[in-house]
């Protein structure tokens, strides 16, 4: 089969290395090769854009190298093109890492012992709670949320869930869903937003779903950006002191120089690293399925396109 390659990693070189290395019995294309796109079989793709995607007339599947698909369901004419994402243990791995650090900074205060260091103050004991006397919250139980849900439970802390459209309960969390969400607010003291980039999740974190949390609170959002309303963040942070937000996805990436956020003490951004793309086992993953396709001569799709994930 014909494969293409795009990515706008920054090590894309290695990627393609590797991928080229285990699909030695195809052949792997980039936009460096003079090639007749009409061939191309399977796209491997992040941030593919639409020009060549259109010239792609004879795809079989699109194959996501991340875990979103929010790029894909972006281009034009996508129809019931099979849609196929990695789904990688290591990244649901260092999701998990990534969301347990800033849960213990928040528990443990650290932002404030930090912000004290730089002025050289000693700062009276405070108290910090016990796992067991906090509710994580975490809104969207897919193959990441689920583990990091499970994980974090096993630690002790109380955990819930949200997932839109969940009707049936979770045996080892509670689930709530679109008619229950006020109540996973109000019992949430930290709140991990999952969520992917869908109709549905734009703007769901706004000032309204704000002003139902805890007033000492934490968000950490390492879905993706639209999920959360930038500026009814901003406000509500500086109308409660007590608030913070950890982010690793924003609207715009890169963030831009002037943007509110990198200069208010109570947010902690980080580059969208929360899991990166591991590339050893992330094309293992896109092998597997890319040899069923070639034995199946048909695969299924992982997206459903009208929930957009
Ligand atoms: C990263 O954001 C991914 O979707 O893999």
């Amino acid at each position: 089969m014909n494969i293409f390659f795009y990515a706008t990693y920054s090590n894309q070189e290695e990627f393609f290395h590797t991928l080229k290395k285990k699909f030695k019995h195809d052949k792997v294309f980039t936009i460096n090769d003079d090639v007749d796109l009409t061939k191309i079989d399977v796209a491997m793709v992040w941030n593919l854009p639409s020009n060549i995607f259109t010239k792609m007339i004879n795809l079989k599947a699109i194959f996501s190298i991340g875990a979103g698909v929010d790029h894909i369901l972006k281009l034009p004419n996508i129809g019931n093109l099979p849609i196929i994402r990695v789904k990688d243990p290591t990244m649901r791995v260092r999701m998990y890492n990534h969301v347990l650090s800033q849960i213990l900074i928040f528990q443990l205060k650290l932002k404030t012992y930090d912000e004290a260091q730089r002025k050289k103050i000693w700062m009276n004991e405070r108290y910090t709670p016990l796992n067991k006397e906090l509710t994580i919250g975490i809104m969207g139980i897919g193959y990441i949320g689920n583990f990091v849900a499970l994980k974090i439970k096993k630690l002790g802390y109380n955990v819930i869930g949200f997932k839109r459209n969940m009707t049936t309960n979770n045996k080892l969390f509670e689930i709530y869903n679109k008619k229950t969400i006020n109540k996973f607010i109000q019992r949430s003291d930290i709140i991990v937003s999952i969520l992917p980039d869908t109709k549905n999740t734009k703007n769901f974190v706004n000032s309204n779903f704000l002003k139902k949390m805890k007033k000492s609170s934490l968000l950490i959002n390492i879905g993706r950006g639209p999920a959360v309303n930038e500026k009814d963040l901003i406000k509500h942070i500086k109308s409660n002191p007590s608030f913070f937000a950890s982010l690793d996805v924003f609207n715009r990436e890169p963030l831009i120089k002037k943007h509110k956020f990198w200069s208010n003490k109570n947010i902690t951004i980080t580059p969208h690293v929360a899991a990166i793309t591991d590339h050893d086992s992330s094309i293992s993953y896109l092998y597997k399925r890319f040899i069923d396709l070639k034995k199946n001569k048909k695969i299924k799709s992982d997206v459903d396109i009208k929930l957009g994930y």
